[in-house]
């Protein structure tokens, strides 16, 4: 007798190693909490892409020059929401989520301008540290006033967590991060909610899983996937050169381990982050992995092969919103496992985007 196909449903996604693999997985609609849309033409290509799996992203300030005010973030917001393409048979919307970039001397004031004008987050950048962050904070100190009122307000501050110290090893910068700034940071300012943002440590898991209610962390589906080999296998591979970098095996399986503990701690953040073809091809290449294209795709590959796909919904779809505050969606989505190739490229403006897993095929798909 050949044996019954697997039935597609939400239960199927609790599976013990060694039963039969499910064949989809259905989810309450998903939220990316850490994403990089950039601005001007280039938004017509991205946004749809997240739009098309998310019901809401949180949209990083990290523009030239940066979004400090209320009133950029509105205008912002807007140029994102006119590029999200209209819904075919009405209902799935996609909502952009603002926030401020940090600087040492934004004022506290703005703070409470920003919360009536719904951003729902501040960013900082240690200045130096990543794409566009010389105008980042040079002494969190310097910033304590305006960490006071976000506290107040019930403002979420948002943490690259990595020093920039050059006499620190690049790949030290996360775990000496946290001793030196995020420990007297989270004792100084009890009560202000503080992601961690893109976590790529063993030492930044085991922080947030042991801090308070007020600490969460996002993970990116590629430090889920990948270690520091995949930046050279073969030759230098720029594509997957991001910040913080990718680590050794360890730091990646202790990512995993956190994500599919159950802890709600951690949620979803792409850190997608498109830059043109040719700046990364280059001999400085730019920091950043574009992942939007397929990202649901991708964290279903990861939890898949941790043999968790039962935990994929609340990391995706649950923790993060309820760490914001903010209501679960409405709707759902349906990945398939079936290989797919996704794109070699798409038009960026003038130039080509060249997406993580470019040419090479996927094993889940978006229904
Ligand atoms: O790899 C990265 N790219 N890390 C960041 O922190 C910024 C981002 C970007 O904006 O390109
Ligand atoms: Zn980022």
């Amino acid at each position: 007798m050949t044996p019954k196909p697997p039935n597609p449903s939400r239960l199927e996604a609790n599976q013990a190693p060694g039963s039969t693999p499910p064949s989809a997985v259905t989810l309450t609609r998903p939220d990316d909490w850490h994403l990089h849309v950039r601005d001007g033409d280039v938004l017509n290509t991205v946004v749809p892409h997240t739009a098309a799996q998310f019901g809401r992203a949180i949209i990083m300030p990290n523009l030239k020059p940066p979004i400090t005010t209320a009133a950029q973030a509105v205008a912002y917001a807007g140029r994102i929401r006119a590029a999200v393409p209209k819904p075919v048979h009405g209902g799935v919307t996609f909502e952009p989520l603002m926030t401020l970039y940090l600087t040492d001397n934004l004022p506290p004031d703005e703070v409470k301008r920003a919360k009536d004008a719904g951003v729902v987050a501040l960013k900082l950048y240690p200045a130096g540290a990543t794409t566009n962050s010389d105008a980042g904070v040079t002494d969190v100190r310097k910033t304590y006033k305006t960490l006071e009122a976000m506290q107040r307000e019930g403002l979420l501050l948002l943490v690259h967590g990595e020093v920039t110290a050059p006499e620190v090893d690049l790949f030290d910068r996360e775990a000496v991060f946290i001793d030196t700034q995020l420990i007297p940071l989270r004792r100084d300012l009890p009560e202000l909610k503080i992601v961690f943002e893109h976590i790529t440590t063993r030492q930044a898991a085991q922080y947030v899983r042991d801090a308070d209610r007020f600490t969460a962390a996002t993970v990116t589906a590629h430090h889920l996937l990948y270690n520091r080999n995949a930046i050279f296998t073969g030759g230098v591979r720029p594509h997957y050169y991001c910040l913080p970098v990718l680590k050794r095996e360890t730091h990646r399986l202790a990512l995993v381990k956190a994500v599919t503990s159950g802890s709600a701690k951690f949620f979803l953040g792409t850190d997608s982050a498109p830059h043109p073809a040719h700046l990364k091809e280059h001999a400085s290449g730019c920091a950043g992995c574009y992942t939007a294209h397929a990202a649901m795709e991708m964290y279903a590959e990861a939890f898949d092969n941790a043999h968790a796909l039962d935990k994929l919904e609340a990391f995706a779809s649950f923790n993060g919103a309820d760490f914001y505050g903010l209501p679960r969606n409405a709707g759902t989505i349906t990945l398939t496992r079936e290989r797919w190739m996704p794109p070699e490229s798409f038009a960026f403006g003038e130039a080509q985007l060249k997406p993580l897993r470019s040419g090479e095929a996927l094993p889940w798909r978006l229904a």
